[in-house]
Protein backbone atom coordinates (compact mmCIF):
# COMPACT_ATOMS: atom_id res chain seq x y z
CA UNK A 1 0.00 0.00 0.00
CA UNK A 2 0.86 3.75 -0.53
CA UNK A 3 -0.01 6.72 1.29
CA UNK A 4 0.38 9.95 1.30
CA UNK A 5 0.48 12.58 4.68
CA UNK A 6 -0.62 15.97 4.61
CA UNK A 7 0.38 18.46 7.02
CA UNK A 8 -2.13 20.96 7.32
CA UNK A 9 -0.40 23.77 9.71
CA UNK A 10 -2.93 25.98 10.82
CA UNK A 11 -3.65 28.94 12.70
CA UNK A 12 -4.53 27.63 16.15
CA UNK A 13 -3.54 23.67 15.91
CA UNK A 14 -1.42 21.92 13.90
CA UNK A 15 -2.61 19.09 11.48
CA UNK A 16 -1.50 15.90 9.95
CA UNK A 17 -3.50 13.32 8.29
CA UNK A 18 -2.73 9.98 6.34
CA UNK A 19 -4.54 9.66 3.06
CA UNK A 20 -4.80 6.12 1.51
CA UNK A 21 -4.04 5.14 -2.55
CA UNK A 22 -7.65 5.61 -2.53
CA UNK A 23 -7.32 9.53 -0.96
CA UNK A 24 -9.48 8.49 2.09
CA UNK A 25 -8.44 9.36 5.78
CA UNK A 26 -6.33 6.98 7.53
CA UNK A 27 -5.61 8.51 10.61
CA UNK A 28 -5.56 12.24 11.58
CA UNK A 29 -2.96 13.80 14.66
CA UNK A 30 -4.08 17.17 15.93
CA UNK A 31 -2.54 19.43 18.15
CA UNK A 32 -3.59 23.01 19.12
CA UNK A 33 -0.62 25.61 20.35
CA UNK A 34 -0.52 29.06 22.07
CA UNK A 35 -1.54 32.04 21.13
CA UNK A 36 0.40 35.09 21.83
CA UNK A 37 -0.67 38.56 21.96
CA UNK A 38 2.46 40.60 23.04
CA UNK A 39 0.65 44.19 22.29
CA UNK A 40 -2.93 45.29 21.64
CA UNK A 41 -3.37 44.51 17.88
CA UNK A 42 -0.39 41.90 17.36
CA UNK A 43 -0.88 38.17 16.94
CA UNK A 44 2.47 35.99 17.51
CA UNK A 45 2.92 32.00 17.00
CA UNK A 46 6.21 30.48 18.81
CA UNK A 47 8.39 29.08 15.67
CA UNK A 48 9.22 25.74 18.19
CA UNK A 49 5.75 25.46 18.35
CA UNK A 50 4.94 25.47 14.68
CA UNK A 51 7.74 23.12 14.12
CA UNK A 52 6.84 20.59 17.49
CA UNK A 53 3.37 20.08 17.20
CA UNK A 54 3.67 19.42 12.94
CA UNK A 55 6.03 17.02 13.75
CA UNK A 56 4.33 15.65 16.81
CA UNK A 57 1.37 15.51 14.37
CA UNK A 58 2.63 13.77 12.09
CA UNK A 59 4.21 11.04 14.24
CA UNK A 60 1.00 10.30 16.05
CA UNK A 61 -0.97 9.87 12.41
CA UNK A 62 1.53 7.86 11.38
CA UNK A 63 0.83 6.29 15.21
CA UNK A 64 -2.73 6.11 14.71
CA UNK A 65 -2.42 4.61 11.14
CA UNK A 66 0.04 1.79 12.17
CA UNK A 67 2.38 3.41 9.56
CA UNK A 68 6.02 4.00 9.81
CA UNK A 69 7.49 6.77 7.94
CA UNK A 70 8.74 4.15 4.85
CA UNK A 71 5.26 3.36 3.89
CA UNK A 72 4.81 7.35 3.45
CA UNK A 73 5.13 8.26 -0.86
CA UNK A 74 4.75 11.77 -0.55
CA UNK A 75 4.39 14.85 1.83
CA UNK A 76 1.69 17.60 0.75
CA UNK A 77 1.96 21.02 3.26
CA UNK A 78 -0.95 23.29 3.57
CA UNK A 79 -0.75 26.52 5.79
CA UNK A 80 -1.96 29.34 7.59
CA UNK A 81 -1.03 31.80 4.91
CA UNK A 82 0.93 35.65 4.95
CA UNK A 83 2.34 34.52 8.56
CA UNK A 84 5.60 35.79 8.48
CA UNK A 85 9.21 34.21 9.73
CA UNK A 86 12.82 34.72 9.72
CA UNK A 87 15.42 32.64 10.64
CA UNK A 88 19.00 31.94 10.60
CA UNK A 89 20.58 30.09 7.41
CA UNK A 90 23.54 28.66 9.34
CA UNK A 91 21.60 27.66 12.93
CA UNK A 92 17.50 27.54 11.33
CA UNK A 93 16.91 29.14 14.51
CA UNK A 94 13.97 31.92 14.07
CA UNK A 95 14.89 35.40 14.90
CA UNK A 96 11.58 36.43 16.51
CA UNK A 97 8.03 35.08 17.19
CA UNK A 98 6.48 34.04 13.86
CA UNK A 99 4.18 37.27 13.53
CA UNK A 100 0.85 36.02 12.24
CA UNK A 101 -1.68 37.35 9.63
CA UNK A 102 -3.99 38.56 12.14
CA UNK A 103 -1.15 41.19 13.44
CA UNK A 104 -2.14 45.29 13.14
CA UNK A 105 1.26 46.05 14.08
CA UNK A 106 2.14 47.33 10.77
CA UNK A 107 -0.82 49.56 9.73
CA UNK A 108 1.11 52.57 10.22
CA UNK A 109 3.65 51.67 7.75
CA UNK A 110 0.94 50.63 5.50
CA UNK A 111 -0.41 54.59 5.62
CA UNK A 112 3.15 55.62 5.04
CA UNK A 113 3.55 53.50 1.95
CA UNK A 114 0.55 55.01 0.65
CA UNK A 115 1.57 58.30 0.97
CA UNK A 116 4.51 57.65 -0.60
CA UNK A 117 1.80 56.74 -3.51
CA UNK A 118 2.63 53.03 -3.31
CA UNK A 119 -0.61 51.27 -2.96
CA UNK A 120 -1.67 51.55 -7.09
CA UNK A 121 2.07 49.87 -7.89
CA UNK A 122 1.20 47.18 -5.43
CA UNK A 123 -2.19 46.06 -6.31
CA UNK A 124 -1.21 46.18 -9.91
CA UNK A 125 1.41 43.70 -9.48
CA UNK A 126 0.37 41.45 -6.42
CA UNK A 127 -3.39 41.94 -6.81
CA UNK A 128 -3.37 42.47 -2.73
CA UNK A 129 -4.78 45.65 -1.01
CA UNK A 130 -2.11 47.52 0.82
CA UNK A 131 -2.73 45.98 4.16
CA UNK A 132 -0.83 44.88 7.23
CA UNK A 133 -2.73 41.17 6.66
CA UNK A 134 0.22 40.57 4.24
CA UNK A 135 3.76 39.45 4.87
CA UNK A 136 5.57 41.99 3.49
CA UNK A 137 5.15 44.86 6.12
CA UNK A 138 5.69 42.15 8.64
CA UNK A 139 8.95 41.40 7.53
CA UNK A 140 10.25 44.90 6.80
CA UNK A 141 8.91 45.56 10.68
CA UNK A 142 11.12 42.39 11.48
CA UNK A 143 14.00 44.12 9.67
CA UNK A 144 13.64 47.07 10.95
CA UNK A 145 13.02 46.10 15.04
CA UNK A 146 15.01 43.10 15.50
CA UNK A 147 18.37 44.30 16.12
CA UNK A 148 21.25 43.41 13.91
CA UNK A 149 18.86 42.24 11.31
CA UNK A 150 18.92 44.07 8.72
CA UNK A 151 22.72 43.61 8.02
CA UNK A 152 22.34 40.37 8.34
CA UNK A 153 19.87 39.89 6.31
CA UNK A 154 21.93 42.60 3.58
CA UNK A 155 25.15 39.80 4.70
CA UNK A 156 22.79 36.85 3.10
CA UNK A 157 22.65 34.96 6.21
CA UNK A 158 18.99 34.99 6.81
CA UNK A 159 15.71 33.31 5.15
CA UNK A 160 12.50 34.87 5.50
CA UNK A 161 9.57 32.47 4.67
CA UNK A 162 5.69 31.71 5.16
CA UNK A 163 5.07 29.18 7.44
CA UNK A 164 5.30 25.99 4.09
CA UNK A 165 8.68 27.64 3.66
CA UNK A 166 9.58 27.50 7.38
CA UNK A 167 8.33 23.73 7.64
CA UNK A 168 10.03 22.82 4.31
CA UNK A 169 13.27 24.23 5.68
CA UNK A 170 13.31 22.08 8.94
CA UNK A 171 11.49 18.75 7.26
CA UNK A 172 15.00 18.93 4.96
CA UNK A 173 17.26 19.52 7.86
CA UNK A 174 18.02 23.39 5.66
CA UNK A 175 18.82 21.84 2.36
CA UNK A 176 15.87 23.42 0.56
CA UNK A 177 14.43 27.37 0.54
CA UNK A 178 11.62 27.34 -1.60
CA UNK A 179 7.39 28.17 -1.29
CA UNK A 180 5.00 27.62 -3.81
CA UNK A 181 3.37 30.34 -6.05
CA UNK A 182 -0.13 30.42 -3.28
CA UNK A 183 1.55 31.26 -0.59
CA UNK A 184 4.29 33.39 -2.88
CA UNK A 185 1.26 35.39 -3.80
CA UNK A 186 -0.02 36.30 -0.31
CA UNK A 187 3.46 38.05 0.70
CA UNK A 188 2.34 41.21 -1.08
CA UNK A 189 5.92 41.17 -2.78
CA UNK A 190 5.17 38.60 -5.51
CA UNK A 191 4.18 39.89 -9.08
CA UNK A 192 1.45 37.16 -9.90
CA UNK A 193 1.40 38.43 -13.18
CA UNK A 194 5.15 37.82 -14.04
CA UNK A 195 5.12 35.01 -11.78
CA UNK A 196 7.94 36.63 -9.93
CA UNK A 197 9.28 38.29 -6.92
CA UNK A 198 8.87 41.79 -7.40
CA UNK A 199 12.35 43.96 -7.29
CA UNK A 200 10.33 47.37 -7.50
CA UNK A 201 7.92 46.40 -4.26
CA UNK A 202 11.30 44.89 -2.27
CA UNK A 203 13.42 47.87 -3.09
CA UNK A 204 10.42 49.78 -2.07
CA UNK A 205 10.79 48.34 1.21
CA UNK A 206 14.11 47.59 1.13
CA UNK A 207 13.91 44.01 1.79
CA UNK A 208 17.49 42.35 -0.05
CA UNK A 209 15.97 39.47 -2.49
CA UNK A 210 18.33 37.26 -1.18
CA UNK A 211 15.57 36.59 2.21
CA UNK A 212 13.58 35.33 -0.61
CA UNK A 213 12.99 31.54 -1.34
CA UNK A 214 12.36 29.79 -4.69
CA UNK A 215 8.95 29.50 -6.03
CA UNK A 216 7.59 26.62 -7.36
CA UNK A 217 4.59 25.37 -8.90
CA UNK A 218 2.15 23.60 -6.17
CA UNK A 219 2.75 19.96 -7.16
CA UNK A 220 7.03 20.35 -7.77
CA UNK A 221 10.29 18.65 -5.64
CA UNK A 222 10.71 20.43 -2.75
CA UNK A 223 12.92 18.05 -1.27
CA UNK A 224 13.42 14.94 0.65
CA UNK A 225 11.98 15.04 4.85
CA UNK A 226 14.43 12.60 6.85
CA UNK A 227 12.74 13.37 10.28
CA UNK A 228 10.23 10.88 10.61
CA UNK A 229 12.51 7.83 10.20
CA UNK A 230 12.74 7.16 6.31
CA UNK A 231 13.21 9.82 3.45
CA UNK A 232 9.87 10.99 2.14
CA UNK A 233 9.78 13.54 -0.74
CA UNK A 234 7.78 16.74 0.00
CA UNK A 235 5.84 16.97 -3.54
CA UNK A 236 2.95 19.22 -2.95
CA UNK A 237 2.30 22.72 -1.18
CA UNK A 238 -0.46 25.57 -0.80
CA UNK A 239 -1.84 28.24 1.24
CA UNK A 240 -4.89 26.97 3.15
CA UNK A 241 -7.87 28.33 1.46
CA UNK A 242 -6.04 27.78 -2.41
CA UNK A 243 -5.48 24.18 -0.94
CA UNK A 244 -9.58 23.94 0.16
CA UNK A 245 -10.13 25.41 -3.76
CA UNK A 246 -7.64 22.13 -4.64
CA UNK A 247 -9.76 19.37 -2.30
CA UNK A 248 -13.10 21.11 -3.68
CA UNK A 249 -11.92 20.44 -7.45
CA UNK A 250 -12.99 23.80 -8.38
CA UNK A 251 -10.50 23.63 -11.56
CA UNK A 252 -13.04 25.30 -14.13
CA UNK A 253 -13.78 29.11 -14.34
CA UNK A 254 -16.34 30.18 -12.35
CA UNK A 255 -16.43 27.78 -9.84
CA UNK A 256 -16.25 28.93 -6.26
CA UNK A 257 -15.74 27.24 -2.28
CA UNK A 258 -16.56 29.03 0.67
CA UNK A 259 -14.46 27.28 3.92
CA UNK A 260 -16.68 28.47 7.12
CA UNK A 261 -13.93 28.32 9.87
CA UNK A 262 -13.61 30.79 12.44
CA UNK A 263 -14.47 33.42 9.46
CA UNK A 264 -14.68 32.40 6.50
CA UNK A 265 -12.72 32.58 3.28
CA UNK A 266 -14.33 32.45 -0.33
CA UNK A 267 -12.22 31.99 -3.57
CA UNK A 268 -13.66 31.86 -7.34
CA UNK A 269 -11.65 30.47 -9.91
CA UNK A 270 -10.98 33.10 -12.63
CA UNK A 271 -9.06 30.59 -14.70
CA UNK A 272 -5.71 31.81 -16.77
CA UNK A 273 -7.14 35.69 -16.23
CA UNK A 274 -5.98 37.59 -13.36
CA UNK A 275 -9.36 39.53 -12.63
CA UNK A 276 -8.46 43.59 -11.26
CA UNK A 277 -11.42 43.76 -9.15
CA UNK A 278 -13.14 47.17 -8.90
CA UNK A 279 -15.41 46.17 -5.35
CA UNK A 280 -11.93 45.38 -2.98
CA UNK A 281 -11.90 42.29 -3.04
CA UNK A 282 -8.07 40.11 -3.60
CA UNK A 283 -7.48 39.07 -7.50
CA UNK A 284 -4.94 36.20 -6.10
CA UNK A 285 -2.95 32.57 -7.74
CA UNK A 286 -5.94 29.40 -6.77
CA UNK A 287 -2.68 27.22 -7.78
CA UNK A 288 0.06 26.64 -10.20
CA UNK A 289 0.21 23.44 -11.98
CA UNK A 290 2.87 22.94 -15.04
CA UNK A 291 4.05 26.54 -14.79
CA UNK A 292 0.17 27.58 -15.42
CA UNK A 293 -1.18 29.56 -13.00
CA UNK A 294 -4.63 29.73 -12.32
CA UNK A 295 -5.82 32.81 -10.69
CA UNK A 296 -8.82 33.63 -8.18
CA UNK A 297 -11.07 36.33 -6.61
CA UNK A 298 -10.85 36.00 -3.14
CA UNK A 299 -13.08 37.35 -0.28
CA UNK A 300 -12.81 37.43 3.65
CA UNK A 301 -14.83 37.46 6.06
CA UNK A 302 -13.70 38.00 9.75
CA UNK A 303 -16.61 36.36 11.94
CA UNK A 304 -18.84 33.10 10.48
CA UNK A 305 -18.42 30.39 12.96
CA UNK A 306 -16.70 32.96 15.94
CA UNK A 307 -20.22 34.37 16.10
CA UNK A 308 -21.55 31.12 17.07
CA UNK A 309 -18.72 31.15 19.81
CA UNK A 310 -19.99 34.46 20.86
CA UNK A 311 -23.79 33.08 21.45
CA UNK A 312 -21.74 30.02 23.17
CA UNK A 313 -18.96 31.95 25.28
CA UNK A 314 -20.21 35.54 25.25
CA UNK A 315 -24.43 35.47 25.28
CA UNK A 316 -24.23 31.98 27.01
CA UNK A 317 -27.28 31.41 25.26
CA UNK A 318 -26.67 28.00 23.52
CA UNK A 319 -24.75 25.49 25.49
CA UNK A 320 -22.85 23.90 22.07
CA UNK A 321 -22.44 25.29 18.56
CA UNK A 322 -24.54 22.04 17.53
CA UNK A 323 -27.85 23.70 19.43
CA UNK A 324 -27.76 26.98 17.09
CA UNK A 325 -29.60 25.91 14.01
CA UNK A 326 -32.67 24.05 16.04
CA UNK A 327 -32.73 27.14 18.15
CA UNK A 328 -32.69 29.07 14.96
CA UNK A 329 -35.33 27.15 13.63
CA UNK A 330 -37.99 28.02 16.75
CA UNK A 331 -37.58 31.97 16.21
CA UNK A 332 -40.72 33.61 15.51
CA UNK A 333 -41.29 34.53 12.30
CA UNK A 334 -43.00 37.70 13.13
CA UNK A 335 -39.74 39.04 14.29
CA UNK A 336 -36.82 39.92 11.62
CA UNK A 337 -33.90 41.34 13.81
CA UNK A 338 -30.86 41.49 12.13
CA UNK A 339 -27.59 40.91 13.19
CA UNK A 340 -23.85 42.56 11.61
CA UNK A 341 -21.25 40.89 13.31
CA UNK A 342 -18.66 43.34 12.90
CA UNK A 343 -17.08 42.65 15.85
CA UNK A 344 -13.16 43.02 14.42
CA UNK A 345 -14.46 45.53 11.71
CA UNK A 346 -15.79 44.41 8.71
CA UNK A 347 -13.68 42.67 6.07
CA UNK A 348 -14.50 42.01 2.40
CA UNK A 349 -16.10 44.27 0.26
CA UNK A 350 -15.95 46.93 2.76
CA UNK A 351 -12.27 46.53 4.98
CA UNK A 352 -13.79 48.87 7.91
CA UNK A 353 -11.09 47.99 10.53
CA UNK A 354 -13.15 50.85 13.00
CA UNK A 355 -16.88 48.90 12.25
CA UNK A 356 -18.41 47.26 15.28
CA UNK A 357 -21.92 44.96 15.92
CA UNK A 358 -25.07 45.64 16.11
CA UNK A 359 -28.45 43.88 16.32
CA UNK A 360 -31.30 45.80 14.89
CA UNK A 361 -35.30 45.42 15.13
CA UNK A 362 -35.15 44.18 18.48
CA UNK A 363 -38.95 43.84 20.34
CA UNK A 364 -39.58 42.62 23.95
CA UNK A 365 -40.21 39.52 22.47
CA UNK A 366 -36.57 38.97 20.72
CA UNK A 367 -34.89 36.13 22.86
CA UNK A 368 -32.13 33.07 22.38
CA UNK A 369 -34.20 31.60 19.29
CA UNK A 370 -33.95 35.37 17.01
CA UNK A 371 -30.32 36.32 18.52
CA UNK A 372 -29.55 32.81 17.10
CA UNK A 373 -31.53 32.71 13.70
CA UNK A 374 -29.85 36.09 13.24
CA UNK A 375 -26.68 35.05 13.67
CA UNK A 376 -26.37 32.40 11.71
CA UNK A 377 -28.34 34.83 8.88
CA UNK A 378 -25.25 37.18 8.75
CA UNK A 379 -22.91 34.12 7.51
CA UNK A 380 -25.38 33.80 4.63
CA UNK A 381 -25.60 37.74 4.60
CA UNK A 382 -21.99 38.19 4.64
CA UNK A 383 -21.24 35.73 1.94
CA UNK A 384 -24.08 37.18 -0.41
CA UNK A 385 -21.80 40.24 -0.46
CA UNK A 386 -19.04 38.11 -1.63
CA UNK A 387 -20.83 36.78 -4.01
CA UNK A 388 -22.41 40.34 -5.58
CA UNK A 389 -18.93 41.62 -5.19
CA UNK A 390 -17.41 38.99 -7.37
CA UNK A 391 -20.62 39.07 -10.09
CA UNK A 392 -19.92 42.41 -10.21
CA UNK A 393 -15.79 42.13 -11.14
CA UNK A 394 -16.54 39.19 -13.37
CA UNK A 395 -19.66 37.78 -15.78
CA UNK A 396 -18.18 34.34 -15.47
CA UNK A 397 -19.56 34.29 -11.88
CA UNK A 398 -22.79 34.62 -12.66
CA UNK A 399 -24.29 30.98 -12.64
CA UNK A 400 -22.02 29.17 -9.76
CA UNK A 401 -22.85 26.41 -7.19
CA UNK A 402 -20.98 27.12 -4.31
CA UNK A 403 -18.86 24.07 -2.83
CA UNK A 404 -18.88 24.40 1.45
CA UNK A 405 -16.84 23.07 3.68
CA UNK A 406 -15.50 23.97 7.23
CA UNK A 407 -17.07 23.89 11.01
CA UNK A 408 -20.22 25.34 9.88
CA UNK A 409 -21.28 23.28 6.56
CA UNK A 410 -22.32 21.06 9.15
CA UNK A 411 -25.14 23.04 10.01
CA UNK A 412 -27.87 22.07 7.21
CA UNK A 413 -30.20 25.04 8.81
CA UNK A 414 -27.19 27.31 8.07
CA UNK A 415 -26.48 26.07 4.47
CA UNK A 416 -29.96 26.15 3.30
CA UNK A 417 -30.07 29.77 4.02
CA UNK A 418 -27.34 30.06 2.36
CA UNK A 419 -28.92 28.85 -1.00
CA UNK A 420 -31.95 31.07 -0.20
CA UNK A 421 -29.93 33.97 0.27
CA UNK A 422 -27.83 33.89 -2.66
CA UNK A 423 -30.38 32.91 -5.21
CA UNK A 424 -28.03 29.68 -6.16
CA UNK A 425 -27.16 25.74 -5.00
CA UNK A 426 -24.77 25.22 -2.44
CA UNK A 427 -23.17 21.59 -2.40
CA UNK A 428 -21.48 19.77 0.53
CA UNK A 429 -19.03 17.28 -0.30
CA UNK A 430 -18.79 13.46 1.08
CA UNK A 431 -15.37 14.76 1.92
CA UNK A 432 -15.08 17.71 4.63
CA UNK A 433 -11.28 17.50 5.26
CA UNK A 434 -11.02 19.40 1.84
CA UNK A 435 -7.80 21.36 3.09
CA UNK A 436 -5.67 18.63 3.92
CA UNK A 437 -7.12 16.59 0.81
CA UNK A 438 -5.85 19.71 -1.27
CA UNK A 439 -2.53 19.06 -0.25
CA UNK A 440 -2.60 15.47 -0.45
CA UNK A 441 -3.71 15.61 -4.09
CA UNK A 442 -1.10 17.68 -5.42
CA UNK A 443 1.28 15.03 -3.43
CA UNK A 444 -0.11 12.25 -4.58
CA UNK A 445 -0.44 13.46 -8.32
CA UNK A 446 2.97 14.64 -8.39
CA UNK A 447 3.78 10.97 -6.97
CA UNK A 448 1.95 8.83 -9.15
CA UNK A 449 -0.47 7.67 -7.34
CA UNK A 450 -3.33 9.44 -7.52
CA UNK A 451 -5.35 10.66 -10.66
CA UNK A 452 -4.95 13.44 -12.55
CA UNK A 453 -6.83 16.92 -12.43
CA UNK A 454 -9.66 15.49 -14.67
CA UNK A 455 -9.84 12.30 -12.56
CA UNK A 456 -9.45 13.67 -9.36
CA UNK A 457 -12.43 16.48 -10.26
CA UNK A 458 -14.62 13.37 -11.01
CA UNK A 459 -14.23 11.48 -7.76
CA UNK A 460 -15.33 15.03 -6.37
CA UNK A 461 -18.99 13.82 -4.89
CA UNK A 462 -21.76 15.62 -3.12
CA UNK A 463 -23.13 14.43 0.02
CA UNK A 464 -26.09 16.54 -0.18
CA UNK A 465 -27.11 19.97 -2.50
CA UNK A 466 -29.21 22.46 -0.90
CA UNK A 467 -31.64 24.63 -3.28
CA UNK A 468 -32.77 27.78 -3.09
CA UNK A 469 -36.85 28.07 -1.48
CA UNK A 470 -36.82 31.50 -0.89
CA UNK A 471 -39.27 33.56 -3.20
CA UNK A 472 -37.59 36.17 -5.06
CA UNK A 473 -39.25 39.15 -2.98
CA UNK A 474 -38.32 37.75 -0.27
CA UNK A 475 -34.72 37.54 -0.86
CA UNK A 476 -34.78 40.59 -2.10
CA UNK A 477 -36.21 42.14 0.49
CA UNK A 478 -34.04 40.44 2.99
CA UNK A 479 -31.28 41.22 1.08
CA UNK A 480 -31.59 45.13 1.49
CA UNK A 481 -32.63 45.18 4.61
CA UNK A 482 -28.80 43.37 5.77
CA UNK A 483 -27.41 46.13 3.78
CA UNK A 484 -29.22 49.13 5.13
CA UNK A 485 -28.07 47.74 8.33
CA UNK A 486 -24.73 46.99 7.58
CA UNK A 487 -24.36 51.20 6.09
CA UNK A 488 -25.80 52.07 9.58
CA UNK A 489 -22.96 50.19 10.74
CA UNK A 490 -20.36 52.07 8.90
CA UNK A 491 -21.64 55.36 9.76
CA UNK A 492 -22.83 55.12 13.15
O1 LIG B 1 -5.22 34.01 5.27
C1 LIG B 1 -5.27 33.36 6.50
C2 LIG B 1 -5.75 31.94 6.36
O2 LIG B 1 -4.92 31.23 5.51
C3 LIG B 1 -5.86 31.31 7.73
O3 LIG B 1 -6.58 30.18 7.70
O4 LIG B 1 -7.71 28.22 8.59
O5 LIG B 1 -5.50 28.84 9.55
O6 LIG B 1 -7.48 30.24 10.04
P1 LIG B 1 -6.84 29.31 9.05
Amino acid sequence: MTYILALDQGTTSSRAIVFDADMQVVAVGQEEFAQHFPASGWVEHAPEDLWQTTLRSARRALDKAGLSASDIVGIGITNQRETTLLWDAETGQCLHNAIVWQDRRTAAMCDALRARGLEDTIRARTGLLLDPYFSATKLAWLLDNVPGARERAKAGTLRFGTVDSFLIWRLTGGAVHATDATNAARTMLYDIHAGAWSAEICAALDIPMTLLPQVHDCASDFGVSDVLGAPIPILGVAGDQQAATIGQACFAPGMMKSTYGTGCFALLNTGPTAVMSQNRLLTTVAYQLDGQRTYALEGAIFIAGAVVQWLRDGLKIIGSASETGPLAEAADDAQDLVMVPAFTGLGAPYWAPQARGAVFGLTRNSGPAEFARAALQSVGLQTRDLLEAMQADWPGAADTVLRVDGGMAASGWTMQFLADILGAPVDRPTVLETTALGAAWLAGMRAGIYPDQAGFAATWAAERRFTPQMPEPTRAAHYARWQRAVQAVLTV
